[in-house]
């Protein structure tokens, strides 16, 4: 393991910590990794980097997308994204578990590696695995010129600026942004209609500003966050879109405040860790105003009924019925439904910061942790 930035060479500001500076610059950070690349007239995303003209984006058949920890959550979103709208089978692998399987590379298979640090040895690996099976692999990429940068075939720069602190935000939210601009112009050589193309931009288009809106209610989130900074065990729950968000929101707070916070579909609940609830541990719930909302809501009551205290991160037209006021409750702004998760996250980060904070932990250097592992 070697730590490859050097937090003396960087300025925090008049933040307490570089991970604080790095969550309130998402906001222009998000509108750098969207700049130039928004095409509101045709309702697309223009991604110049990918090399791929339009009709070898259709002929494109599969979509598998490699990370390691946050990134491999960020990819399981950016799989669900490009399912969602430009419906072509889409799936999300640790990169850390790939190569040891013998993975069956395909040629109209588009191979997406994701990393900030661009020098994650086991993402760095498993590009070169795919491209010794002969298969075309893109990069989301933060860091320019890294290792990943130079070794893919085409990619999107991520635009997020020097990212210091072990627990990654801003970059995930620009991954986040690439994955979405990446599904809009794959939806848009297929079946992804004009109407709908331009919809999902100008929800692009909203995002830096609702980030905003998102972090200005960090007093209300520290608040939450300090109670759940008691629990020794928590989880992270959510369903389908919701669930990467989840385990993000789990893998951010178990970084920095080293309580168990373990990441599980809503729907799985009754299958097993139900037994855990109690009110001793307390859940983080991802309601999303989307189709599933119904189920998400009676799944609170099951761990209400249970004593287990909850903290619902959700939309304002969403109604808890009684639960209102027994819950602790974090609204996000609306977006496209497709669009929703990562402003779903965010509050996540804010909570994970602060439970941290309370805790006294060094928030930036995080034990056992670096910042990038880069040998094997
Ligand atoms: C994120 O908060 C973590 N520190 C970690 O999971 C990280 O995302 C992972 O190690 C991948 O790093 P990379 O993006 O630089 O490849």
């Amino acid at each position: 393991k070697e730590v490859d930035i050097d937090p003396e060479a960087y300025d925090a500001g008049d933040h307490e910590s570089f991970m604080h500076k790095e969550m309130l610059e998402q906001p222009a950070r998000a509108e750098a990794v969207l700049r130039g690349r928004l095409d509101d007239k045709f309702g697309t995303g223009h991604l110049g980097g990918l090399n791929l003209d339009a009709r070898e984006l259709r002929a494109i058949k599969r979509v598998k997308i490699l990370g390691c920890g946050s990134a491999y959550y960020v990819g399981q979103m950016g799989a669900s994204l490009i399912e969602e709208l430009a419906r072509i089978p889409a799936d999300a692998e640790a990169a850390s578990e790939f190569r040891y399987r013998n993975p069956i590379v395909e040629p109209d298979t588009l191979y997406v590696a994701v990393s900030q640090s661009g020098e994650t040895i086991d993402t760095l690996l498993a590009v070169q695995e795919i491209q010794r099976k002969g298969g075309f692999v893109i990069g989301l990429v933060n860091v320019v010129g890294s290792a990943i940068a130079r070794e893919v075939d085409g990619g999107i720069y991520l635009h997020a600026g020097p990212e210091v602190a072990v627990a990654s935000t801003k970059a995930l939210t620009n991954m986040y942004l690439a994955f979405a601009m990446l599904a809009v112009q794959l939806g848009r050589v297929r079946d992804l209609s004009i109407a709908d193309g331009r919809r999902l931009i100008a929800g692009l288009n909203a995002i830096p500003g609702q980030i905003d809106q998102v972090l200005a209610a960090e007093p209300e989130l520290a608040v939450v966050a300090k109670s759940l900074a008691e629990a020794e065990s928590l989880f992270f729950i959510g369903r389908v879109r919701g669930f990467p968000v989840a385990r993000e929101g789990a893998q951010k707070f178990k970084e920095i405040s080293y309580r168990h916070a373990e990441a599980y579909q809503t729907s799985e609940l009754k299958h097993g860790p139900l037994a855990l609830i109690s009110t001793a541990v307390p859940t983080v719930a991802i309601v999303p105003d989307d189709e599933l909302v119904e189920r998400n809501v009676a799944a609170l009551h099951e761990i209400a009924a249970r004593g287990g205290p909850l903290t619902v991160v959700t939309h304002a037209g969403v109604d808890l019925g009684d639960l209102a006021g027994k819950v602790e409750r974090i609204d996000v702004p609306k977006n496209e439904r497709e669009l929703d998760p990562i402003l779903l996250t965010i509050p996540l980060q804010v909570l994970a910061y602060h439970a941290a904070l309370s805790l006294g932990h060094d928030i930036d250097k995080p034990r056992n942790l670096a910042k990038s592992v880069t040998v094997e």
